[in-house]
């Protein structure tokens, strides 16, 4: 093997077939989404008891339901019976149960097994051992995020430490109350790509200036290619004519009560480890999910979140939310068109990152770090 020079402005990608081998996929599902916490749903979503959503987290189905006593619980979608999906739809509510199609084993929400087909004939089986098997949650900034692992990683270092280290201390997100905020507007991307392309992608600004025309005008700093995350504490600020976070730089809504005077007119953008990313506007939040589900393909389900008065008083929030969404489907079609080049004898060997990417490379290296672990 030939090694070239390497130029100090440059320093290598992953190799090419990170982003294409199930192989890595699989060590990715088995070390990344089922051993760290993972964002799930909108606490919302599940407004009563029985209110229910599926969904992937690596390699399992995991049901996500509001109990009874208002708080959420997650268990492993397969009865204990014989191993059947208990729930099929991706999102729904049951009266006071989960019953399985297949020989009607039937759980409560806490998962606890309450009827079987002569069940009372076996009174020796425990309700709770045969219940559903749960899954570790939390829930933070609005959100349901759980944890397949055994042991699950501190929440605190993980998922709050991202945000302390990026925005300098908690009460910073604190203040945009995000618990306390409605969906004004969700959309779900499918994105041919891998997920780390949209990680890598969301990383950097060296792309602003090219494929983001009216971000750039609202954020002119985003021009010179250097992300705001560089910078602890540092949010790009809105341009001297910008109004708000829109479309065209118009006028937005109030700024959300507890956000500070230091925090107007910026924005800032935050990357919590594996899947979310959240914007914080003085007016909004938009908050992404990623649901990697296969080495090429990627499910973004992105919320704009806005005070319960903007949603309830009806107000038009589509100039606000065209800006983002724009944003979205630039970057999202970037990283499709890059996700075919990832088996090409030219990416063999990966790419380069130039200096206002170099931060990208402790993402490539907290990665393969998990990965060999
Ligand atoms: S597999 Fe569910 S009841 Fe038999
Ligand atoms: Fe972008």
């Amino acid at each position: 093997m030939t090694t070239t020079e390497q130029p100090a402005s440059l320093i290598s990608t992953l190799p090419g077939h990170y982003y294409t081998d199930p192989a890595v996929f699989a060590l990715e599902q088995a070390h990344v989404f089922e051993d760290m916490w993972f964002c799930v749903v909108r606490s919302s979503d599940l407004p009563t008891p029985g209110s229910f959503r599926k969904v992937q987290v690596g390699r399992e189905s995991v049901l996500v339901v509001r109990s009874r006593d208002g708080g959420l619980r997650a268990f492993l979608n397969v009865c204990r019976h014989r191993g059947a999906q208990i729930c099929t739809e991706d999102s729904g509510a049951v009266k006071r149960a989960f019953q399985c199609p297949y020989h009607a084993w039937t759980y409560d929400l806490d998962g606890k097994l309450i009827a079987a087909p002569n069940l009372t004939k076996m009174p020796d089986v425990d309700r709770v051992q045969y219940g559903l098997v749960p899954v570790h949650l939390r829930e933070w900034l609005g959100y349901a995020w759980v944890c397949l692992a055994t042991e699950p990683p501190s929440f605190e270092d993980d998922v709050v430490g991202a945000v302390t280290e990026r925005l300098g201390d908690v009460e910073s997100i604190d203040r945009y109350e995000l618990d306390s905020l409605t969906v004004g507007r969700r959309i779900t991307y499918d994105v041919k790509a891998n997920w780390k392309l949209i990680i890598e992608n969301f990383m950097e600004c060296y792309h602003c200036a090219t494929i983001h025309p009216e971000l750039t005008e609202v954020l002119p700093e985003f021009a010179d290619g250097y992300a705001a995350q560089f910078f602890v504490g540092h949010g790009a600020e809105f341009g001297k004519e910008v109004q708000g976070f829109t479309v065209d730089g118009g006028e937005g809504f109030d700024k959300l009560p507890g956000v500070a005077e230091d925090q107007d007119r910026r924005y800032y953008a935050i990357t919590v480890r594996p899947t979310v990313f959240v914007n914080l506007v003085p007016d909004h939040v938009v908050f992404h999910r990623m649901f990697p589900v296969a080495e090429d393909r990627t499910i973004v389900e992105c919320d704009w979140l806005y005070s319960r008065d903007v949603v309830e008083s009806g107000r038009d929030v589509s100039r606000s939310v065209e800006l983002f969404h724009r944003v979205n489907e630039q970057d999202f079609a970037a990283c499709e068109r890059t996700q075919p080049a990832m088996s090409s004898r030219a990416y063999a060997n990966g790419g380069v990152l130039v200096p206002s990417e170099h931060h990208i490379g402790a993402f490539h290296e907290w990665l393969t770090q998990r990965l060999s672990g």
